[in-house]
C-alpha cells in the first residue's frame, strides 16, 4: 500500500469533520463551474468521502466515483446510496479498468497534487471521455503548494504530512494539449474572495475535441 493511500485510510475518520478551507472552496468551485454544463454520465476520480459525489449525482443520470482509500470510500457510501452512483476502489495510476463505457464529464477534485505523472492521466481521461465532453480540474493552487501550503492532517501521534507534487498551470494545460484537449476556462478561488491574497484553490475546465 502507497504511503498516501495509508495516510488517506487514517484522515477519512476525521476528513469531513476537520476545519479544511481547501476542501470547502474546491466544493463551491466545482458546484460553480459545472452547474453551467450539461453531462448524464460522470466519471469522479478521487471521489473521497463523497463531498462532491452528492452534488454529482443529482445533476447526472450516472456517476462512477473511483478512489484508492477504502475507508474514505466507506464513508462516501454511508452517505450517498443512490443506483445512480456506482463506487470502485482502484489506483488511478494504473489501468483504468473501472471506466464503465465513455463519459460525458471527468472530474478530479485535490487528487492530482497526489499524482506524479500527469501524462497517463491525461491520456485515461481523454479515452474516457465522448467528443465534446469535458474534463474538470480543482486542484490546490499551485502558488500556495510554492509557499508551503500541503495536504495534512493531526493526529495523536502528530502531525501527518502527505507526499504532494507541484505542477504549474502551464503542466496542465500543455499537457492536456497533447491529449486532444482544449482549455475551455481556467478560474482562480481566494479565502473570503480577497483578491490581494495567494489564490487557494486554481480551477481548469478543458474539453476533448
Ligand atoms: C484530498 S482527497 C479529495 C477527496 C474529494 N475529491 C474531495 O474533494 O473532498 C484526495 C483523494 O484522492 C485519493 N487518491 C489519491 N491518490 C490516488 C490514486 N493514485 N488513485 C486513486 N485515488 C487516489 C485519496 O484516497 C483521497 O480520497
Amino acid at each position: 500500500m502507497s504511503s498516501i493511500q495509508k495516510a488517506y485510510n487514517s484522515w477519512a475518520f476525521q476528513y469531513d469533520t476537520n476545519q479544511n478551507k481547501t476542501r470547502d472552496l474546491e466544493g463551491i468551485a466545482l458546484r460553480t463551474i459545472l452547474s453551467t454544463i450539461d453531462f448524464e454520465r460522470v466519471l469522479e476520480i478521487g471521489c473521497g468521502t463523497g463531498k462532491n459525489t452528492i452534488w454529482l449525482q443529482e445533476k447526472a443520470q450516472h456517476v462512477t466515483a473511483v478512489d484508492f482509500s477504502e475507508e474514505m470510500l466507506a464513508k462516501a457510501r454511508e452517505k450517498i446510496a443512490s443506483d445512480k452512483v456506482q463506487f470502485k476502489q482502484a489506483d488511478i495510476t494504473k489501468e483504468w479498468s473501472f471506466a464503465d463505457g465513455k463519459y460525458n464529464l471527468v472530474t478530479f477534485s485535490l487528487v492530482l497534487e497526489h499524482i506524479e505523472n500527469l501524462d497517463h492521466i491525461f491520456r485515461k481521461a481523454a479515452n474516457a471521455l465522448v467528443k465534446g465532453g469535458y474534463a474538470y480540474i480543482g486542484e490546490l493552487h499551485p502558488f500556495k503548494q510554492y509557499s508551503g501550503s500541503k495536504a495534512r492532517f493531526d493526529t495523536d501521534e502528530g502531525r501527518e504530512v502527505l507526499e504532494c507534487y507541484t505542477h504549474p498551470i502551464s503542466e496542465f494545460t500543455q499537457g492536456a494539449k497533447q491529449h486532444g484537449f482544449i482549455v475551455s476556462d481556467i478560474n482562480e478561488y481566494f479565502d473570503d474572495n480577497d483578491r490581494t491574497q495567494i489564490p487557494r484553490i486554481l480551477t481548469i475546465l478543458l474539453q476533448k475535441v
